[in-house]
């Protein structure tokens, strides 16, 4: 996983030996908290639409905030600057999850945007576990085990969880938003789900949507050693590959009418949160609290662009920075 040397890079840690106690940490974490965030992120999303004239910026004045507020409340990392926070987290985002990361100023940004994480983590470290936080959890597992995991690990941890949820879930909530606003019957089929008030099929039809535009539309993987694909094909050692998820989702071989917009598709017709050893993480935490927060946004009679450039994505790196709508209730 090219990724993971960058991240060990940026958060000055040694990712590959904390593996093996992360993919735990973050089940455990997830599964408690789960409804908990959801409701909370709905209950605020519901505030701010609410509140909103005819006119919101979905990403930068809701999706993004929200997923801030939940590193803030939920992760325990104290968001001194949440107009930045998020940049320096989508530029950590960016240089790791780029196949081929080749620009300098890239890397360069990502180490500023890394160095501000820390220090915000480091903050909270030298506060010692204080209210019920994943660190707060993290520190105080630290304090009854002889210093296990050490400051660097959770530092990593708590980073590598930041750089998950911020750019990511704006990238898949903008690019949910974005299909819903291009297709009027994605939208009409969303925003009766949401009337309905039918949770589940409101989620299938916003990943349904993601479907037509996912967070990527390949995933990198090298070739450590000789390796056989299938029979008669063979990777030899250092091939690059590009295993391409989102030209699988359209496999007419597997998927049965791809082109279709049908959110009551099964499971296996996913890859969104990729496949296999490297399956998201945080794939139930991203199910529930994303939806969470479009939801009230679909309560209104109607969502439309707004007018001119205010209504285009516009975007730091890859990740939906603004994209205002119009609301009518
Ligand atoms: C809608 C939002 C999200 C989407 C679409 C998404 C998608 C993905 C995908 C496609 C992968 C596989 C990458 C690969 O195979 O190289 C992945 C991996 C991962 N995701 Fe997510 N993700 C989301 C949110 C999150 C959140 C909220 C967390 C953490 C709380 C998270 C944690 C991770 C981790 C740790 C991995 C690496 C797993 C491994 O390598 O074993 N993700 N994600």
């Amino acid at each position: 996983m090219p990724f993971l040397n960058r991240l060990s890079g940026l958060t000055f840690s040694d990712f590959e030996r904390n593996l093996e106690s992360e993919p735990a940490l973050i089940a455990e974490i997830t599964e408690k908290m789960l409804l908990a965030q959801a409701n909370a992120a709905a209950q605020e999303a519901g505030a701010i639409v609410g509140a909103a004239q005819r006119e919101l910026d979905a990403m930068g004045g809701l999706v993004t905030p929200l997923l801030v507020g939940i590193c803030e409340r939920y992760y325990g990392v104290p968001v001194s600057d949440p107009s930045m926070f998020p940049l320096w987290a989508m530029a950590v985002s960016n240089y790791l999850f780029d196949a081929f990361p080749a620009a300098a100023d890239a890397h360069a940004q990502a180490r500023a945007g890394a160095e501000r994480l820390c220090a915000a983590v480091d903050e909270a470290i030298a506060g010692g576990p204080a209210a019920d936080t994943v660190l707060g959890r993290l520190l105080a597992a630290q304090a009854q085990a002889n210093g296990v995991p050490d400051n660097q690990t959770i530092r990593t941890i708590i980073v590598s969880l930041v750089t998950a949820i911020v750019p990511t879930g704006t990238l898949a909530a903008g690019n949910m938003l974005e299909m819903l606003l291009r297709r009027g019957d994605m939208m009409t089929a969303a925003r009766e789900a949401t009337g309905t008030g039918d949770d589940e099929l409101l989620s299938r039809c916003l990943f349904e949507a993601l479907r037509f535009m996912p967070i990527s539309p390949f995933w990198r993987r090298d070739a450590k050693r000789d390796f056989f694909l299938a029979p008669g094909k063979r990777l030899p050692e250092g091939t690059h590959v590009l295993a391409s998820t989102y030209s699988a989702m359209f496999d007419a071989r597997q998927v049965r009418q791809p082109n279709r917009f049908d959110p009551t598709r099964p499971a296996s017709d996913y890859m969104l949160f990729g496949h296999g050893l490297h399956y998201c993480l945080g794939g139930a935490f991203a199910s529930a609290v994303i939806p969470a927060i479009l939801k009230p946004l679909l309560l209104c009679r109607i969502v439309a662009r707004a007018p001119g450039p205010r209504g285009q994505r516009a975007f730091f790196a890859i990740f939906p920075e603004r994209l205002f709508v119009t609301l009518q209730r």
